[in-house]
Formats: structure tokens, sequence, C-alpha cells
């Protein structure tokens, strides 16, 4: 699928995911030095369009392809889900200050191939299966990430 272009319904998507990557990078290069400020950029970025991504995800995405393709014991769906899970599962660990540094780069890690893994090889497949009709009923439902959050470290 390489060279196929994203599809314009589901560049908002495309677009919160160039900021989880820069999330991303900032926790797989965290330092006891740093890590409270990772933490505080990751907080700032969940809260503001990062949980609500993974939502429109769950929401809208799924659900569309769902009807064009069996989603049962399909790996992909599987391994979107669980992947889901597991960043939420530590998300909260950060929320609740629970989190040590070698779980800021597991997230990170964590991350970084869940983006690649949408981007490269799940949102080729959705995005020429989906019916062009759904993907113009999502594209207005994706919310606009507000880059304002984001703060060198
Ligand atoms: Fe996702
Ligand atoms: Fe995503």
């Amino acid at each position: 699928m390489a060279g196929l272009e994203r599809h314009e319904a589901l560049q908002e998507l495309s677009r919160h995911h160039h900021r989880a990557l820069v999330l991303a990078l900032q926790l797989r290069r965290a330092t006891q030095e740093n890590e409270a400020d990772v933490k505080e950029a990751w907080l700032d970025f969940w809260k503001n369009g990062g949980h609500e991504h993974f939502i429109e995800e769950e929401t809208l995405l799924l659900p569309l392809y769902a009807k064009v393709n069996e989603i049962k014991q399909n790996p992909d769906v599987m391994r979107m889900l669980l992947d889901h899970v597991s960043i939420r599962q530590l998300a909260l660990m950060i929320e609740c200050d629970e989190a040590k540094l070698e779980d800021l780069h597991q997230l990170g890690e964590l991350l970084k191939e869940h983006v690649h893994f949408e981007e490269h090889e799940l949102f080729p497949v959705m995005q020429s299966t989906i019916y062009e009709e759904d993907l113009a009923f999502m594209k207005p439902r994706f919310h606009e990430m507000i880059d304002a959050c984001q703060k060198p470290l």
C-alpha cells in the first residue's frame, strides 16, 4: 500500500498521529531529570485531544469499517483495540502518579508502534474499503487538535 495517499476523511486522524509521535519520542527519551516535564506534556496531550482520538477511532472508524468487513477474529482490529487498552492503562498510571520511568519508555514505544501500524497497515485498508458516504459522514466528526499545548522539552 506504499504511496497511497491518506483519504481526506482520515487526514485529521493522521494529524493527531503526528502529535502523538512527538509525544512518543519525548516519552522514549525521558530521563530522571525531565521525567516530571514529560509526564506533564503527556497529560497535556492526553487531556487535549489524545484521549478523544481513541474514542473517535472506536466510535466512528471501527463501526463503519465493521459494516464492510468481518471484524470477528480480525487480527488487525484486535491489535488496534488491545493497543488502545494498553496505552490507556499506562495513561491512567501517569494520571494517578504511579508511573515509573520505564513505564514512560514503554508508553512511548507502544504509542510509536501503534501509530505506525495504523498509518501503514490499518488506515490504507480502511480507507479503501469503508463506503465513500461513510467516510464523508466521519470527516467532520473528528476533532481538530489544538497545537497550543505543544511545548518543547
Ligand atoms: Fe488507535
Ligand atoms: Fe490512531
